[in-house]
Parts: structure tokens; sequence; C-alpha cells
């Protein structure tokens, strides 16, 4: 073993420090000095360490080297091969976040379960035992399916002798539950702090690139996001997985934020069940399942999470203020995006909002943050206020201005695609101003110039007239 030791880099200077300080003597900056560990290599170097990873630095031609799409490792869970981009690459680093609760430990295990069938995986967790890890195990299996021999499960929170165990077992998956539970036992600070998350998480970089071990870490988030939340690994490891969703509600949406084989922004969605996550294939019909039909302050959205789009209902509701000062409470949308899309109803379409408070929320409790979706909010917005209902049979795309123009996102054909086969028979969108790529014709399209030209098109009414406009049209 190297001999190590410790010692304080500041990070926005690179000031080095023998002991930690609150207060960075050369840059002044609070909070900034990180530990970090010096190992003093013996000089003589053994021929491979001196030459990198695989011990051949020589340049060869890129045809030579292996590496195809065919070596990836085969997920049963199809939505999740879907957000790794294919299946799982051998030799890659895999964070999965989220908050506490929302199921990492439950997804990580079916997947374990499920790969064990054909792979040898060892799931180390410092979070619960054995006996607590089976029984959850037991949970999430068929009643007469038998478990793996090739599933091994051990308590540890030693990194040292989790590398053990994997020269030990020798397997190709390695699931680390949660890099914020182990540490190194040469480092001072405790588990969980920024050093002990950066060494361990490089550590099993290492061994993932050395030893073609895939290996998925799973990390808790913050509320804030600073003391040691997987921010600090995104750009250690491969891929960064997220898993969002409402605890409060079924489904859990797996977002790719990094990946280095594959497209980002890619989503599976599933939903908790009593036995654990269930793939949702058709999440558009999910999320639509339990719509009321022609209330009042319910828009259809279609917005694209990675390629695929998801229709959403967007739920609005305007109630005259209390006690003055007019609330805007969004749930699942952006803040400044609401007040944004409130001002343009106020001032471009002539809505009172201003003693108003306004709710808005996505039913399903995903968080939708495209701005193709502004169109559906300020429709539900809209129709709550008025209290007439949109035409039950539209959907609503659009980017909203501040001049209260409509501007087209991307990818539209996909979007009207979807919307079509859930049976919508109307899309307001906004107006194309060059139509290079051909748009499906078995679904009516209404163009609009503007957020109340769209209005006026989805506004459930005979006379089709937003009542109480005293604005001049846009
Ligand atoms: P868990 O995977 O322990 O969360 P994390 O590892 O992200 O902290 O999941 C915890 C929640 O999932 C818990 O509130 C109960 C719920 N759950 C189910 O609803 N069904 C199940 O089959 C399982 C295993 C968990
Ligand atoms: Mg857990």
């Amino acid at each position: 073993m190297p001999k190590t030791y410790s010692r304080y880099v500041c990070q926005q200077c690179g000031r080095v420090a023998a002991a930690p300080m609150g207060k960075c003597p050369q840059c002044g900056s609070f909070n900034s000095m990180v530990e970090e560990v010096v190992r003093e290599e013996s000089p003589v170097k053994s021929p491979n360490a001196a030459r990198g990873l695989t011990g051949r630095t020589s340049p060869r031609p890129i045809g030579e080297f292996g590496g195809s799409d065919e070596d990836r490792l085969h997920v049963p869970m199809s939505e999740f091969a879907r957000v790794l981009g294919g299946g799982i690459v051998p030799g890659s680093i895999v964070l999965v976040g989220g908050d506490p609760g929302i199921g990492k430990s439950t997804l990580m295990l079916q997947m374990a379960l499920d790969m064990a069938k054909s792979q040898r995986v060892l799931y180390v967790s410092g979070e619960e035992s054995e006996r607590q890890i089976k029984m959850r195990a037991d949970r999430l299996m068929e009643k007469d399916e038998k478990f793996s021999p090739d599933l091994f499960l051990v308590t540890e929170t030693n990194l040292s002798a989790i590398l053990d165990h994997v020269r030990e077992i020798k397997p190709t998956l390695l699931v680390v539950d949660s890099i914020q539970t182990v540490y190194l036992p040469e480092l001072d600070s405790s588990a969980g702090s920024v050093s002990q998350v950066r060494e361990c998480s490089s550590q099993l970089r290492e061994l993932a690139k050395s030893s073609g071990v895939s290996v998925f870490v799973i990390g808790h988030v913050t509320k804030e996001g600073v003391i040691a939340g997987p921010r600090v690994l995104e750009h250690i490891v491969d891929t960064v997985l997220y898993l969002e969703g409402d605890r409060f509600q079924a489904y859990r949406l797996l977002r790719s934020v990094k990946n280095r084989f594959g497209a980002t922004a890619e989503v599976g969605v599933f939903e908790m069940r009593e036995r654990g996550l269930v793939e949702v294939p058709n999440p558009s019909e999910a999320f639509l399942a339990e719509r009321m039909i022609n209330a009042p302050g319910s828009a259809i959205a279609v917005t694209m999470e990675g390629t695929r789009p998801l229709l959403v209902e967007m739920q609005g509701l305007t109630s005259p203020t209390q006690f003055g000062n007019a609330r805007r409470t969004p749930n699942g949308v952006d803040y400044n995006r609401l007040l944004m899309i409130a001002a343009v109803l106020m001032r471009r379409v002539g809505l009172k909002l201003s003693e108003q408070d306004i709710f808005v929320n996505v039913v399903g409790g995903v968080k939708i943050d495209e701005p193709a979706a502004d169109l559906a909010i300020a429709a539900a917005i809209a129709s709550s206020m008025k209290d007439i209902s949109i035409r039950a049979d539209a959907a609503l795309i659009g980017e909203i201005g501040l001049a209260g123009e409509l501007r087209l996102p991307g990818q539209m054909p996909v979007r009207l695609r979807e919307a079509q086969k859930l049976g919508f028979k109307v899309a307001i969108v906004p107006k194309r101003l060059r139509k290079a790529e051909p748009w499906p014709t078995n679904i009516e399209i209404i163009e609009a110039r503007s957020v109340y030209e769209a209005l006026q098109a989805a506004f459930h009414i005979e006379k089709k007239e937003i009542p109480g406009r005293k604005v001049a049209g846009v």
C-alpha cells in the first residue's frame, strides 16, 4: 500500500493548506477548502500503472478498437434500457440520483434481480441489512419464482472491503447503495462528505474502467443539493440518471441528464405499486386516464421528454384573492414561467388576473419544463377564470412570447402523431411560417398566431369569443 496523507485545497483558487480552514487565506472565499488525499507513489512503478488504464498507449486506427452497440448487456426492463441508451455498457459507471424515499433502492434491486438471471451481480448496501433487502426482494418477486444463485448481497460501507468482495466474487454488475454511506478509511472526513464521496466514486470508476465491471451508484440529493450531493460526482461518472416524481403519487420518471453512451433527456416512466416499480409503456394514456371531460380549467399539452412525446393534463384554478397579495402556486411547472404566462394573459388577452390567486397543477405529479406546454397552461388558467371548458378533443401546443404571440416548438410531427393516436381530433398550434416538414393529415390542425386566437379556437362555446375582453388583439 502506498502511503497517503490529506491536504486541503481551495476549490476556487487552488491554494493548498495542511489543515482545514473556513476561509481561504488566498482568495477569501468561504467553505471552499476540500480535503484531498495524496498518495506517495513508490518510485518503482508497475509498467501498467505508468501507461494508463489499458497499458497500451500507442495510437491505432479507430476501426481496430472494440466497443460496438452489441457489447451492451441486455436489460429486460425496457424503460430502464431506453434511458441507458439501449443497455448497460460494460465498464461504465452510472449514478442514480433522487430524493430520499423516491424508489432508488427499489429500482436498483429490481434491476439486480432481473440481470442476475443472465449475469453475476453484487448488490452492496450501506443502508439496509441483508435481511431487509431479502424481505424487499421477496415482495418484488413473483410468488413461485426462485432467486438466482448469481445475485450476491452484502452490507458493507468500507470501500476497500467492497473492492475485495468484487475481486473475490467477480461480478459483471456492481450496485452500491448509496455513495453517501461508503467511506475510505484513509480519509479523515466522515462518510458522505464531499471528499469521501469524490474519492470513493473515483475508485469505483477506476474499478469499472480497469476490470470491465459495470457499476451503478445510488446517490441522495439533499434539498439544497450542496453537501455531498451527487452534483460533485456528475463529472466523474459516465451516465447520470435521476429518479423523480411526487412522493405522494404513483408515477416515477427516470431521466438521463448526462449519458456518454446515448441520448440525454431520455425518460423512462414507472409506476410505484405494492410490488415495486412497474413499467408504463404508454405514459400519455396513463396520465390522461382520470381526466374529467369538459371540466373548466383543464387543457391537454403535448411535451417532448427526450425522443418521446408525452400528453399531460394541465389544470388551472383561479380564485379571488383574500388578503390583497395575489398568489401564484405552480405544481409541476416553473414558478417564473407561470408568472410570465399570467402576465401575458393579463396584458395581451385582457383577463383580470391581478386580484386572483392562480394554481396550476400537472396531473400525475410529473415536472414539465418545456415551453411547448405554455399554451396549455394559459388555456387552463383562462378556462378556469371564465368558467368555460376547453374542447375535450383538442390538444394544445405552443410556446408563448411576451407579445402574446405563439412560437412553434420542434418535433411537431411526432407530437401531432401522438395526439392523433390517443384520439384527439384537433390540435391548436402556432402558425407555421415555413412548411418544411409534412404534418400528419388525420388530425385537424388549427393554426393560431397569438394566445388570443388560440383561446378562441379552444373554448367550447358557440359564439367563439372570450367574454370580458378589453385589450386590443395582437
Ligand atoms: P426506496 O427504494 O427505499 O427509496 P430510496 O432508496 O430512493 O430512498 O423506496 C421507498 C418507497 O417506495 C417507500 O415509501 C415505499 C415504496 N415502495 C412501494 O410502494 N412498493 C414496493 O414494492 C416497495 C419495495 C417500495
Ligand atoms: Mg434507499
